[in-house]
């Protein structure tokens, strides 16, 4: 199930059916645009050649027993607007898909896609009921994403080239690993400079944003959509990826009751393992920093 058919959704549905990774139900309270856009995707199938069934609906009675749920739903930022100003409209847009999903699907792996992402990753988690292990934000991936292809952009690398990893909040305070990062196994600090490294940390933490002020009128949707669908191929095909997600924390990095971004294991069982990375002192200090503004948001929820 996808929740939500704008651009998210929808690049979503796009990339599940052409990868046949599963069939999906794309379900928006738009009347007819899931629907149109379901359909558009199936007459696709004869020219690119992939068997899955894509349907679109405005009600979750189709939705019934879908292994994975990606919730796109909710409002995207306007330029000027940090994530955390989606707030108020988010949470009651969260909570009222959560238990719509929840009712039809009470085995389903939850995907939450929207912002402020670690604070409505929250509210699926309360309004579902679900272990923690079954319910994750999308957010890491793309942060990370957008931090190799800064990286093999600088060098004129390939990306397959690059390995990095950032954790954290999804906000602007998220900590990209520079000690984690690596061009074919070649430190990256070992092929640039410091003051470029730190250029391209701080493009990274500003990503979404740079993205939201040049199409003005929403946010970014290819890669966030392909982080999600990255996901859902983990959890389909028990892959057992290391990959950062956003988690529930019960004591990881001394944190607690907050879902923040850190790096898991993804399987057939939603988060199998939380990995706990020795960090450096410098980077353990931002990491509390985005913390700290993680749990200010989770606060104004009230739940
Ligand atoms: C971004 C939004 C989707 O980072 O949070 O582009």
């Amino acid at each position: 199930t996808v929740v939500g058919a704008g651009n998210v959704g929808a690049t979503c549905a796009h990339w599940i059916a052409a990868r046949e990774l599963a069939d999906v139900v794309l379900v928006d309270i738009v009347e007819g645009m899931p629907q149109g856009k379901a359909l558009d995707l199936m007459q696709a199938r004869p020219i690119f050649g992939f068997n899955v069934e894509v349907v679109g609906a405005n009600d979750y009675e189709a939705t019934r027993d879908s292994q994975i749920t990606i919730i796109t739903s909710g409002i995207p930022r306007k330029p000027g607007m940090s994530r955390e100003d989606l707030i108020a409209t988010n949470q009651n847009i969260v909570a009222q898909v959560t238990r719509q999903v929840v009712e039809k699907s009470p085995d389903t792996i939850i995907i939450v896609v929207a912002n402020p992402l670690d604070a409505m990753c929250y509210v699926a988690y309360k309004v579902s009921g679900f272990s923690p292990r079954r319910v994750m934000g999308m957010a890491g991936i793309l942060d990370t994403a957008r931090f190799k292809c800064f990286i093999a952009m600088e060098l004129g690398v390939a990306v397959e080239e690059i390995q990095a990893m950032v954790l954290g909040g999804h906000g602007d305070e998220m900590v990209p690993l520079v000690s984690c990062s690596n061009v074919s196994g070649v430190p990256l600090a070992d092929l640039l400079p410091p003051p470029v490294i730190a250029a391209l940390v701080e493009r990274t933490r500003k990503g979404g944003g740079e993205i939201v002020s040049l199409l003005k009128t929403g946010s970014a949707f290819y890669a966030p959509a392909a982080a999600a669908v990255q996901m859902s191929e983990a959890i389909l095909k028990d892959q057992k990826r290391l990959a950062p997600v956003s988690a529930y924390l019960t004591g990881e990095y001394g944190l607690e009751d907050i879902f923040f971004g850190v790096p898991v294991i993804l399987g057939a069982g939603g988060i199998e393992t939380i990995m706990t990375l020795q960090l450096t002192q410098e980077e353990r200090a931002m990491l509390s920093k985005s913390a700290d503004a993680v749990t200010k948001t989770r606060d104004l929820l009230k739940m």
